[in-house]
């Protein structure tokens, strides 16, 4: 932003001398100029060589407040004449006009001497390092009209504003508080920017009053309320940027009466309600960006009458309808981002584009054919939408294309495939997304042409079988994901000198690999090859990777400590292999950066090395399922951020590791099926598992009580409600879900993703004694509670009738006695029940999901009595319901599979897995299930 250039002596820039009469002023009474120069002219003598000396004196006084490294200031001292510093401009009366030392890394405070020298007129101080407050002497002088002081580090409140001040710009400081109402006393400002800063509260409706106000940027901060209408009436404004703030309610109709703006950026805000059609107004209006509100309705017509829109930006809002013809109106428009919204229809196209995005909405039927008849578009975003048909043919000619975003669409000819000759007249060809189209890519083997400048090609399930010849002839290749597709044997010779300094991405997972030769590139970040045939020794990563997968294939021998070079490593999933031989002991402390090392399912033998150091950033552990023995490493403690810890099926012989109970951020402990002995030990500190949520020591040797203090400190698995906001565990710089396998409902399961509400304890086959504490009702977002072959005895605590997400309860194979609490009939989830073989007695409670369970649940406890036994209740016993019908019973079964199978199986299992997870899962309830099942593979196909 230009400062205007011109002359601005106004009679006003004296009021200040005379604080009477701008208190005149403020009441109400009306400022007489020809008074205020008359009173001017007499105050002030002629200047004088004692007024040179004051001069003198202010700037020094500056100097002497602030560092200068890189001695800008040098020249600044008495033996100089101050008009001849660098930095200051004097007026032809030898008085400092202006100081002007942007960007001259300067430290320090600023004085607020220099507000009082009598004709300063310009104040630069932009990008250093100023700190402290602004002083509020600003406002006294009466000649100021234009301060930067932005890019630097001023804390406190907006300083008062001179009323001659025509340009402020306080952005990107760290200024704090509420915009007071006394901005409205800035009338002669022309730009006012206060952007980048911490500013608080409304926008004051006295803004009204800076009637000359053109450009207004008060971005990027803590800004909140209604946007006032008061500024529709502010006639002169050009540029209103007021994105990045937390303005709510809707956008006022007013803006509508700026009949001279030219930007309109309201962006990433909490706007509501519909796009107001008094914008159809604004005729000079370039800019629109209204991106991230939650703006709702269809577009309103009157905005294709904005004939000088250039850009065009409504993304992320709830927008609806179609996209109408209209859209050609908007002649010189070059970017229209429509992304994330709920659009059904592009009904026109509009030619001059450069930039058209349209991805993430319902938009369905063909793409337009004349998408690119002037030839200037250069970025297409389609993706996620439900498009069909084939891609028109005319995107051929459009030579200036360079990104083409087709992904999760239904494209595709009447035999469901792309041919990709179809882009070959592309010469700019940049970026090409066509996955997960659910049809054939194919490029005929004959065909010669190359994409040289190609750098994104993402062609997963696209039922390829090779490796695209074309990429032989491009030569910048960064990011390449062939995943899902039907490639087999090895990567050809050719790829392997492709992008070896500039590939960094490549997803070659879910393909039929068998071998891989070697790795070569030497820029690669993320390589996942994981779910192949690969067979072997584990190859070595580049030296570069931080992503490494390679978790089911068939890799066999053992795992060099040559991966421990590999020092930026941060996920290293080798799971599901047939490696062996011992953990190198470097893979506890090679890298600070590592979070995941998951080495399960394989058949690592000996200990585990206990290296982990202060150093550790593991966040997921998992060794499961290999031949692991001694002791858990006491240095695992050392991992503060653990949040997964599996190091079930091995042969672990040790008593609990109590230590692991200070680890903060510790959500899964899995340790079933090892040889854990001894008593549970009570908690050493008041805070225990605090974050705990899936605790499986299953299968162990471990004996005697509940130590109170656990079942109590495990907050974890309180009050997790589930507001549709529930996300998986998982790392955040990659894809990268967490999983684990558990005991549910009897069947061993992979949870392919772990939703972070997802809660449960399995402490089966151990010889664990006493009374079950009834606080386990405390836990109430528990899913599953598995107590079963125990030597539990005591009743049934009433308080787990309060477990009102339970999912699945056994009890089983305890000593349990007394009655089944009637209570246990309110868990409407409950899909699984074993309360076999104790000792209770009395009625079965009834009704809801009681009438599902079958006798299976409660055999071996011979004083019940009640439906579905044939045994009987005596007269205040229970009555056995009425046999329930076929759709009741599927509509329990619904409820609740829905709630776990659906929200857990289909979206948290994912689709594309092994569907025997569903299966299993589902098996459980014979015959009846059966549709639950289709309707799951269904969802996922
Ligand atoms: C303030 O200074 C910065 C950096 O020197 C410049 O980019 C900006 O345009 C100036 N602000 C005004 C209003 O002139
Ligand atoms: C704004 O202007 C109105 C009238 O023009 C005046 O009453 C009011 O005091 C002014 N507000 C401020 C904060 O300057
Ligand atoms: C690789 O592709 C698969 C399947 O398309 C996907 O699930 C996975 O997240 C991708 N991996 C990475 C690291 O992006
Ligand atoms: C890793 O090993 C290679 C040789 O195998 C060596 O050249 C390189 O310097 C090592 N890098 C690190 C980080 O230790
Ligand atoms: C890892 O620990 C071992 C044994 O304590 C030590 O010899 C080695 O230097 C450590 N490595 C690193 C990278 O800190």
């Amino acid at each position: 932003m230009e400062f205007p250039n011109q002359a601005i002596p106004t009679p006003c820039t004296a009021h200040n001398l005379f604080p009477d009469m701008e208190k005149m002023r403020k009441k109400g009474g009306k400022s007489n100029p020809v008074l205020f120069m008359l009173a001017l002219s007499l105050l002030l003598p002629p200047f004088s060589l004692s007024q040179g000396d004051h001069e003198l004196g202010l700037l020094l006084s500056f100097k002497s407040s602030v560092n200068d490294p890189l001695g800008f200031l040098s020249n600044w001292n008495s033996s100089v004449p101050f008009c001849m510093w660098q930095g200051i401009t004097c007026n032809s009366f030898s008085h400092v006009k202006a100081i002007e030392l942007a960007h001259k890394n300067i430290t320090g405070t600023i004085s607020s001497s220099i507000f009082h020298l009598p004709s300063i007129e310009i104040i630069n101080l932009s990008i250093n390092w100023l700190s402290g407050e602004i002083p509020n002497d600003m406002a006294s002088s009466p000649s100021l009209r234009y301060l930067n002081l932005s890019n630097n580090n001023f804390i406190g409140p907006i300083p008062n504003c001179s009323v001659s001040l025509e340009s402020l710009d306080l952005s990107n400081n760290m200024i704090s508080g509420e915009i007071s109402a006394e901005i409205g006393l800035c009338w002669s400002l022309k730009t006012l920017d206060l952007g980048g800063n911490y500013l608080v509260g409304k926008i004051p409706t006295s803004i009204s009053n800076i009637s000359s106000l053109q450009f207004l940027t008060l971005a990027s901060n803590d800004l909140s309320g209604q946007i006032p209408s008061e500024i529709g009436r502010l006639k002169s404004l050009n540029w209103i940027y007021i994105g990045r703030n937390h303005f709510s309610g809707k956008i006022p109709e007013e803006i509508g009466n700026l009949v001279s703006l030219n930007h309109l950026d309201l962006a990433w805000n909490n706007l509501s309600g519909q796009i107001p059609s008094s914008l159809g107004n604004l005729s000079d209006l370039h800019y629109l960006y209204l991106w991230g509100n939650k703006l709702t309705g269809w577009l309103p017509t009157p905005l294709f009458r904005l004939k000088m829109l250039t850009e065009l930006d409504l993304g992320g809002n709830h927008l609806s309808g179609e996209i109408p013809q209209l859209i050609i109106e908007l002649q010189n428009l070059k970017l229209l981002q429509l992304m994330l919204n709920s659009f059904t229809d592009y009904l026109g196209t509009q030619s001059d584009l450069t930039i058209l995005d349209l991805s993430m909405n319902n938009l369905s039927g063909k793409i337009p054919d004349e998408l690119c008849h002037s030839g200037h578009l250069v970025i297409l975003g389609l993706f996620s939408n439900s498009l069909q048909g084939q891609i028109p043919r005319s995107l051929n000619t459009c030579k200036s294309l360079e990104d083409i975003h087709l992904r999760q669409n239904r494209l595709g000819n009447d035999e469901g495939i792309v041919e990709l000759d179809m882009f070959s007249n592309l010469p700019n060809l940049r970026f090409l997304d066509l996955s997960y189209n659910g049809v054939s890519v194919s490029s005929s083997i004959n065909s010669s042409y190359t994409w040289p400048n190609l750098q994104y090609l993402s062609l997963a399930s696209c039922s390829l079988k090779e490796f695209p010849r074309f990429l032989k002839g491009s030569k910048h290749l960064m990011s390449l994901d062939l995943s899902d597709n039907k490639i087999h044997g090895q990567i050809p010779k050719w790829m392997l000198n492709k992008g070896l300094d500039t590939l960094s991405y490549l997803n070659l997972s879910h393909n039929f690999l068998t071998h891989i030769e070697r790795l070569p590139w030497e820029n690669m970040k993320t390589l996942d090859l994981h779910s192949n045939f690969i067979q072997g020794a584990l190859p070595v990563p580049p030296l570069t990777v931080s992503f490494f997968s390679i978790s089911n294939n068939s890799l066999v021998g053992e795992l060099s400590s040559l991966i421990c070079n590999r020092t930026s490593l941060e996920i290293l999933d080798l799971s599901y292999n047939n490696l062996n031989g011992t953990i190198p002991p470097c893979l506890g402390n090679f890298s600070k950066r590592l979070s995941v090392l998951d080495l399960r399912m394989n058949r690592f033998q000996g200990t585990i090395p206990d290296t982990f150091d202060k150093k550790c950033g593991l966040n997921n552990i998992n060794f499961n399922g290999n031949e692991l023995e001694g002791s858990i490493p006491p240095s695992l403690v050392h991992c503060r951020n653990m949040q997964v810890l599996d190091l079930g099926n091995n042969k672990i012989k040790d008593t609990f590791p109590r230590w692991l109970e200070t680890l903060p951020e510790m959500q899964v402990l899995v340790l079933r099926s090892n040889k854990l002995h001894s008593f549970l030990p009570s908690p050493m500190v008041n805070h225990s598992f605090p974050e705990l949520r899936i605790l499986d020591l299953a299968n162990n040797d471990l004996a005697g009580p509940l130590p109170k203090g656990y079942v109590e400190n495990m907050k974890g698995m309180w009050n997790l409600d589930d507001q549709g906001t529930s996300s998986y565990m998982g790392t955040r710089n990659f894809s990268y879900h967490y999983s684990v396998s558990l005991t549910i409902k009897g069947f061993e399961i992979k949870l392919e993703k772990i939703l972070t509400i997802f809660t449960s304890i399995d402490l089966s086959n151990n010889m664990f004694v006493g009374e079950i504490s009834s606080f386990v009702g405390q836990h109430n977002s528990l899913r599953g509670l598995n107590l079963s072959h125990n030597s539990f005895s005591g009743q049934i605590p009433e308080s787990i009738g309060n477990l009102t997400q339970l999912e699945w309860l056994d009890l089983s194979s305890n000593k349990l006695n007394g009655q089944i609490p009637h209570k246990l009939a309110d868990l409407t989830f409950l899909a699984f029940l074993n309360l076999s073989d104790n000792r209770l007695t009395g009625p079965i409670p009834q009704g809801r999901q009681f009438n599902t369970f079958e006798n299976a649940s409660y055999h071996g406890n011979i004083g019940l009595c009640g439906f579905p036994l044939s045994r009987g209740c005596n007269a205040d016993g229970g009555q056995a319901p009425p046999p329930s019908s076929i759709f009741k019973e599927a509509h329990d079964e619904l409820q609740t599979v829905t709630s776990f199978v659906l929200k857990g199986a289909l979206i948290g299992y994912g689709c594309g897995l092994p569907v025997g997870v569903v299966i299993g899962y589902v098996a459980v309830k014979t015959g009846r299930a059966k549709w639950l099942l289709k309707l799951a593979q269904g969802k996922c196909h």
